[in-house]
């Protein structure tokens, strides 16, 4: 199984995308943010300067959409072009009808638990996702700590997927940086987002470069 860093702009300078943009050409994903200040007690950039976003990027962007109504929006991001969208299982009211909607599109479709959300009863659903995203830290905002205690969560998902024989990725976001990623690897992630971790570090470049090696080393694949 791919390793996959996906750089969350979250963490980036707004006032020179393009250039962070062009920092993280080596990563695999960027990943872009969007708060709708309901589903989470923040606002991101929203739907113009997301396309502008994804047509200047050098890498596939991953949407990570923490918005009430994905069935209103998530469409609208594949059309923008995003790799993948994943919205959120506690705001999706048919969670398979959008999955199938976004991969009919062309997208890759993403399901995302919140810390607090048991992934048991999402199982049975995974054959209908291409990636599963297990929030390892409440969303909403960057910069927060990892919460190793969602480990047992990650492995779960991961145990879930390889006993089905299904072919999904699992992601981990907040908080991870090259103290933590050993520890999400180990426990069965393949995806791995970083904001402050990647765009705090002085070479953003080399901290892809370093955290993605981490990752293969210690993938648990
Ligand atoms: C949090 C966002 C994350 C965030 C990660 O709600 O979904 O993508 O930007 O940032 P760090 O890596 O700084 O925790
Ligand atoms: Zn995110």
């Amino acid at each position: 199984m791919e390793t996959l860093i996906s750089p969350s702009l979250l963490a980036a300078d707004f006032t020179k995308l393009g250039s962070e943009l062009d920092s993280i050409r080596n990563a695999d994903w960027a990943h872009m943010d969007v708060m709708d200040g309901h589903f989470v007690p923040n606002l991101a950039i929203g739907d113009p300067a997301d396309a502008a976003i994804v047509a200047a990027s050098p890498v596939p962007v991953d949407a990570h959409l923490m918005i009430e109504n994905p069935e209103r929006w998530a469409p609208k991001y594949a059309e923008m072009g995003c790799a993948s969208v994943t919205f959120h299982a506690e705001a999706a009211s048919e969670p398979v009808r959008l999955a199938r909607e976004l991969r009919a599109m062309g997208a890759r479709a993403g399901l995302a638990v919140k810390p607090g959300t048991d992934i048991d009863s999402y199982i049975e659903i995974f054959d209908e996702f291409d990636m599963i995203l297990i929030m390892t830290v409440e969303p909403g905002f960057g910069g927060q700590a990892f919460m190793a205690d969602m480990m047992p969560k990650v492995r779960r998902t991961r145990e879930a997927i390889e006993n089905a024989g299904l072919d999904v990725w699992v992601q981990v976001d907040g908080g991870v940086s090259r103290s933590t990623i050993t520890l999400a690897a180990e426990a069965g992630a393949n995806n791995f987002v970083a904001g402050s971790s990647v765009f705090r570090a002085d070479d953003a470049y080399a901290e892809v470069e370093a955290l993605r090696s981490l990752a293969t080393t210690h993938c648990h694949c």
